[in-house]
C-alpha cells in the first residue's frame, strides 16, 4: 500500500509503497479515506513538540474509512462499515490504569513505548490497523463527507472533558482557549450538551465576535488580556450567575496566570478540568481548592464510550458538522498539508488527507 514514512525527526515524508498490515485478533483493517492533519503536525514531526515516537513510522493520528477487514472476534463490524478510528489506544492488561498512546502521534509516557512500538502507524496510508475496541461505526455517510466526519475527532476531545467534570444541562461553562480549534469545538459541544451559557476566552476579538455570531447569546465572549487579576474580574462580570465547570484547551505557549485566570473564576463546589499542553506548574492555591471544595481534573483524551454519544450529538443536529470548513489533500501532498493545517489552524477547519 501507499503510505506517508516519517524516516527521521525533520526528515520529509516519504511517499512510498510498504507492506499492506496483516489482520491479527483483536483487530481490525480500515481502508482509511480521510485523516485530519492536527495545525502542529509540523511541530511534532520536526521533533520540536518533543512528542514519545520513535521514527520511522506512518503518521497520523485516527480517521474515517471503510472496514476492509476484521479479525474472528468481532461482532458487529461488517466489512464495508464506514467507521471512525479512534487512535487513543489502551493497553489491555492493566484495566485500573492503563497505558494510552495516541496510535500515529505520540505515546503518552514510556510505560506506552511497547503498545506504541505494535500500534506505531498511523492513517496517512491507504489502510490502518486498529484496535478492534477503537473502530467505531458512524453508519451511513456519504463518501465525500469523510474529511468532515474526521472533525469529531476535533469535537470529542473537549466533549471528554465535559463528561469527566460530569457536565449537567442548564449550567455555566468557561472554556479557557475557546478561539482555538479544541477550545472552539469547547463552545460547540457544551452548547449541544445544554450548557445554559459558555464564556468563551481568548485575545483574539475577531474570533470572538465569530463565536457569538455562529452560536447567538448562549456564548458570553470575554477578551483576555493577559493581566491575571483583571481577565479573572472581565470573567467574573460576564458570566450570568456562578460558573460551574471550567475547561482549560490552552496551548504550550500561554502562561500559567492564564490558566488561573480562568480556574480560579469557578464556584464554590465547581469543576476545572486541565486539557492543555502546558509544561509548567500552574500554582493554584492550596487552601481555596479545599476550602471551596473545587474539583480539579486532568484528561487526556475521552472515554471510549463517548465516541458513540458524540456521534450521536452529530446526528441528532446538537453539534453540526457543516460548521466545518474542509480542505483535502492527496496522500501525495501530505506535506503540502501539513503546512496548509498550520497555516490554517483556529476554529472549526479541518485540513483532511484522504489517501
Ligand atoms: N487533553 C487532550 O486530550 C488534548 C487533545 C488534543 C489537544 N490538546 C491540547 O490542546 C491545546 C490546544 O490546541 P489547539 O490546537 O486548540 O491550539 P490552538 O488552535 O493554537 O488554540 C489555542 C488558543 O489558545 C489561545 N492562547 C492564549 N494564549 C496563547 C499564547 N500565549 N499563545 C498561543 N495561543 C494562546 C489562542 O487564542 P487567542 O489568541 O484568542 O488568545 C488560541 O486560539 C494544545 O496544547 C493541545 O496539545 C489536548
Amino acid at each position: 500500500m501507499k503510505a506517508a514514512v516519517l524516516k527521521a525527526f525533520d526528515a520529509p515524508l516519504a511517499i512510498e509503497t510498504v507492506p499492506d498490515p496483516v489482520l491479527g485478533t483483536g483487530e481490525v483493517i480500515v481502508d482509511v479515506a480521510a485523516s485530519k492533519v492536527l495545525a502542529y503536525a509540523g511541530e511534532v514531526l520536526s521533533g520540536k513538540r518533543g512528542y514519545l515516537i520513535t521514527p520511522p513510522l506512518v503518521p497520523g493520528a485516527g480517521g474515517v474509512g471503510r472496514v476492509r477487514a476484521v479479525g474472528p472476534d468481532a461482532v458487529q463490524l461488517a466489512v464495508g462499515d464506514w467507521v471512525f478510528c479512534d487512535p487513543t489506544v489502551r493497553s489491555r492488561d492493566d484495566a485500573a490504569a492503563p497505558s494510552i498512546i495516541l496510535q500515529g502521534l505520540t505515546a503518552g509516557d514510556a510505560r506506552g513505548l511497547s503498545l506504541q512500538k505494535y500500534f506505531r502507524d498511523g492513517t496517512w496510508a491507504e489502510q490502518v490497523r486498529v484496535p478492534t475496541e477503537n473502530v467505531a461505526p458512524l453508519g451511513t455517510i456519504e463518501p465525500g463527507d469523510a474529511a468532515r466526519w474526521c472533525a469529531l475527532g476535533t469535537y470529542l476531545v473537549p466533549f471528554g472533558g465535559f463528561l469527566a467534570a460530569n457536565l449537567q444541562a442548564g449550567e455555566t461553562v468557561l472554556v479557557n482557549g475557546a478561539t482555538g480549534a479544541f477550545g472552539s469545538a469547547g463552545v460547540a459541544v457544551a452548547l449541544g450538551m445544554g450548557a445554559g451559557a459558555v464564556l468563551a476566552t481568548g485575545r483574539n476579538q475577531q474570533a470572538l465576535d465569530d463565536l457569538v455570531r455562529r452560536f447567538g447569546p448562549r456564548v458570553r465572549p470575554v477578551r483576555m488580556t493577559v493581566d491575571e487579576e483583571a481577565d479573572r474580574q472581565s470573567i467574573l462580570r460576564a458570566a450570568p450567575g456562578p460558573i460551574d465547570c471550567v475547561l482549560d484547551l490552552l496551548p504550550p505557549a500561554a502562561s500559567a496566570a492564564q490558566v488561573r485566570a480562568a480556574l480560579l473564576a469557578v464556584r464554590p463546589y465547581g469543576r476545572v478540568v486541565l486539557m492543555g499542553g502546558l509544561g509548567q506548574d500552574i500554582g493554584v492555591p492550596y487552601g481555596w481548592l479545599m476550602r471551596n471544595c473545587v474539583t480539579l481534573h486532568g484528561q487526556w483524551m475521552y472515554p471510549r464510550d463517548a465516541i458513540g454519544r458524540m456521534i450521536g450529538l452529530v446526528r441528532a443536529g446538537l453539534v453540526k458538522l457543516d460548521e466545518v470548513e474542509v480542505t483535502r489533500f492527496a496522500l501525495d501532498d501530505a506535506t503540502a498539508a501539513i503546512d496548509h493545517a498550520a497555516a490554517n489552524a483556529g476554529p472549526f477547519k479541518v485540513t483532511a488527507i484522504c489517501p
